[in-house]
């Protein structure tokens, strides 16, 4: 038997799992620091660092006793060693180094993105390469061709912002708490009138896509329908479902040309965006297409990911002992399996 413990502390979230080759995940723990930084608008990074300290060892206690095991149990500790912010990322791997060395158990630095490529095989239907991923978070919109796990090549990717960052300053507009990608998506189910907003680049035959226009777009809809202080709950919740459906048409659009280009049939969704239901919708009605997804509790940022990331790591010896965090750390330098 294997078990692996898993540390993610990117950015506003302290998560901490533990992952068996014989019972699948068996703890997960997880604080999510959306409540400090929501004040502020956004993440702030040394607020971030210092609640990381503060929580990352009673997660870490709570997690063995969930879990039940000992740490002197665990075969390996992984732990996500960029990108993110320096500071937060420096908490988690100083823990994890920490720990290992104290155990003598071998430390597995993670990709943050590997994590979230990866957290459809905490499901119980899972894909088999090759795949295409639509990696959809807060910091990224990119489509990745996985030839095999370890091998990945970017694709398609955003000239600007992120999907996920195109929902929550959108949301900001609406005076939406942060992060407000699920604020938007829980009032667009109550929409029953989708105004124009662009999709750029949809009509390209390219993998690029862009979202920055779209902030201009929504502030001038926002004005035109008299501002965001005047108006009625119906006109929110209907340009919450116009700001959804121009994003998640884009998404769609760019996921279906990946899948042709590479005559590749499965797709795979993940990062913070994936929870959104109607991506998930329209994903779905893709013909010739089977979709994969994190349990929706995975696909934002979690310590599971990074565990089942460290799993099939450590099973395939493929992985390199390093203390140093990368806040900039490209995919695509990763060694294959
Ligand atoms: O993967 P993640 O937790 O963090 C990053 O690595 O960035 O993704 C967070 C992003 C945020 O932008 C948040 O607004 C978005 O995921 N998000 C959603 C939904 N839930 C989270 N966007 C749209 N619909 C949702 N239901
Ligand atoms: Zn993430």
């Amino acid at each position: 038997m294997t078990i692996i413990l898993g540390i993610e502390t990117s950015c506003d979230e302290t998560g901490i799992a533990i992952y068996s080759s014989e019972s699948g995940l068996v703890a997960n723990v997880l604080y999510s620091q959306i409540a400090l930084h929501n004040q502020y608008g956004g993440v702030v990074p040394e607020l971030a660092s210092r609640d990381h300290v503060r929580k990352i060892i009673p997660l870490l206690d709570k997690c063995f006793t969930s879990a039940k095991i000992k740490a002197s149990d665990i075969d390996a500790i992984a732990y996500t060693c960029g990108p993110g912010l320096n500071g937060a990322l420096l908490i988690g791997a100083g823990v994890a180094n920490g720990l290992a060395f104290s155990l003598n158990k071998p430390v597995i630095p993670i990709h943050h993105l590997e994590g979230h490529l990866l957290s459809p095989f905490l499901a119980e239907e899972k894909p088999s390469t090759p795949f295409i991923a639509l990696l959809v978070s807060g910091g990224h919109s990119q489509l990745i061709a996985v030839n095999s796990i370890g091998n990945y090549s970017i694709i398609g990717d955003t000239l600007d912002d992120a999907a996920g960052e195109a929902f929550d300053k959108t949301a900001k507009m609406l005076n939406l708490p942060y992060p407000g990608g699920k604020y938007i998506a829980e009032m667009a189910q109550y929409g029953t009138e989708i105004h124009k907003l662009p999709r750029p680049m949809v009509e390209r035959h390219d993998l690029q896509m862009s979202f920055s226009g779209l902030k201009t777009a929504t502030a001038t809809l926002i004005t035109k329908l008299g501002g965001v202080g005047n108006m009625d709950r119906q006109t929110k919740y209907n340009i919450a479902k116009s700001i959804e459906e121009a994003i998640t048409d884009v998404l769609v659009k760019k996921a279906m040309l990946a899948l042709k280009a590479t005559g590749i049939s499965q797709l795979v969704v993940s990062g913070g965006v994936s929870a959104n239901t109607t991506l998930r919708n329209k994903l779905s009605a893709i013909t010739g297409t089977k979709v994969y997804y994190p349990p929706l509790q995975f696909c934002t940022d979690n310590g599971a990911m990074i565990a089942i990331a460290g799993y099939m790591r450590y099973t395939a010896a493929q992985y390199d002992y390093s203390f140093s965090v990368k806040p900039r750390y490209p995919l695509t330098s990763l060694d294959a399996i």
